[in-house]
């Protein structure tokens, strides 16, 4: 019987932002292929665009992490098991969507484009800041880190003052290397800390997405302080390491790209595209799709198994030339549609609006403030973020 392959994969292309070049021989050959994981569990590997949208809006797949079968990508501690405790994007309908109702109804398109103004007075504040202080200067700490977490935490009613305690906790749950109870500990330190702070919300609410979740909460007669935890809990995580990552990788995919800057720069109305063009390209959440089957699915000639867990993975069908042709490419112009950079089915990301905006306004402000932005260093001296769920960048040496 020949080996099956090990996931995850290494990125060993000759170009740093492709993904593991399996993904692509996978796809072509058997896009729904048998893998075993780092701790010997075997899963199911989803790569072609139209089989990874099938899986993910398929109601015979959980998001339950305490499933047997659930693909474990890194250790997850017991205290993550708790139903009670359970952040929205490990729950499965019914309940997903009664409480994903009450966190859509914050992200309307309308109270997402009134954050403009703020969002880019925190961008101009970062940016300039960066800029005076000469370069080289590092961009992910400078601008890359800072800026969504303070948007984040400004829009949960959260004080940005912990942010060293934000980043510490964000870096320990996303990273490949962290133990169990690393991570036990760093959900457990924020979890007490946003207790505190929702008490405090409940006695005296604000004018801020969590405050107004609590009421929500409790005019529906539904409040639960651990729900609304574990609702802060994900918006705070996600909500920034993800844009982080992005505004990083993103700018210096541009940079090696420079003919796409210069179309982006001769016409800035061009960026909105392009920053979908680079979820695309980048899809750095590659590793946050994964399911366990409820019952026995068809898909694409194969049968998975109820019980069995699989991973859609993103990155592969986000490079499925089939859908954008000359996949490996950027092209700023090509109008990426449908591509699974935010997810897709229930779970699609809820604060991809949000996200899209910080982005959109990072990657003009630093391309009109710093028109000569380049990097300090080689590409290939980069130290990128590959052992972890999210595709990343450690920093980013540029100068200007
Ligand atoms: C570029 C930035 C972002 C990327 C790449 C990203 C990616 C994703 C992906 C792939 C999923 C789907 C996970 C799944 O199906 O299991 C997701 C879900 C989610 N994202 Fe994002 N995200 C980003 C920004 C944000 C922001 C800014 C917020 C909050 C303000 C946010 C909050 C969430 C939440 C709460 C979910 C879970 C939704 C659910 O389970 O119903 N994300 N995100």
């Amino acid at each position: 019987m020949t080996e099956l392959p090990t996931f995850p994969m290494e990125r060993t292309g000759k170009c740093p932002f492709d993904p593991p070049p399996q993904y692509g021989e996978l796809r072509d050959q058997e896009p729904i292929s048998r893998v075993t994981l780092r701790n010997g569990a075997p899963a199911w590997l989803i790569t072609s665009h139209e089989h990874v949208r099938q899986i993910l809006a398929d109601p015979r797949v959980s998001s339950d992490r305490t499933l047997p079968g659930c693909p474990r990508l890194i250790p997850v501690p017991p205290s993550v098991m708790d139903p009670r405790s359970r952040p929205l994007i490990a729950m499965d309908p019914p309940d997903h969507t009664e409480h994903r109702r009450h966190v859509t109804a914050e992200f309307t398109v309308k109270r997402i484009q009134g954050m403009r103004p703020r969002i880019q007075e925190i961008v101009d504040e970062h940016i300039d800041k960066m800029l005076a202080g000469g370069g080289p200067a590092d961009l992910m700490e400078a601008v890359a880190r800072p800026v969504p977490l303070l948007v984040i935490c400004e829009l949960l009613g959260v004080p940005f003052e912990h942010h060293r305690t934000f980043h510490r906790i964000g870096d320990t749950i996303v990273h490949g290397d962290s133990t169990p109870q690393q991570i036990g500990a760093a959900i457990g330190e924020l979890r007490a800390f946003l207790n505190d702070l929702i008490i405090a919300k409940e006695n005296d609410p604000g004018d801020d997405l969590l405050s107004r979740l609590v009421v929500r909460y409790q005019e529906a007669g539904e409040y639960d302080r651990e729900r609304v935890i574990s609702t802060a809990q994900i918006l705070l995580n996600a909500g920034h390491e993800t844009t982080t990552s992005m505004i990083g990788l993103g700018i210096t995919v541009l940079l090696e790209n420079p003919d796409q800057l210069d179309l982006l720069r001769n016409d800035f109305s061009l960026v909105p595209g392009a920053v979908d063009e680079l979820m695309r390209y980048l899809t750095v959440a590659d590793m946050a799709l994964f399911r366990t089957a409820t019952e026995d699915i068809e898909i694409g000639g194969t049968v998975i198994r109820a019980g069995e867990g699989l991973i859609a993975l993103g990155a592969a069908a986000n490079r499925d030339g089939s859908v954008y042709p000359d996949p490996d490419t950027l092209d700023v112009r090509r109008n990426p549609r449908q591509h699974v950079g935010f997810g897709y089915g229930i779970h699609q990301c809820i604060g991809q609006n949000l996200a899209r905006l910080e982005l959109d306004i990072a990657y003009t402000t630093l391309l009109r403030k710093a028109p000569g932005l380049r990097l300090a260093e080689p590409v290939s001296s980069l130290k990128f973020k590959t052992d972890g769920l999210l595709f990343g960048l450690y920093s980013l040496p540029v100068t200007w």
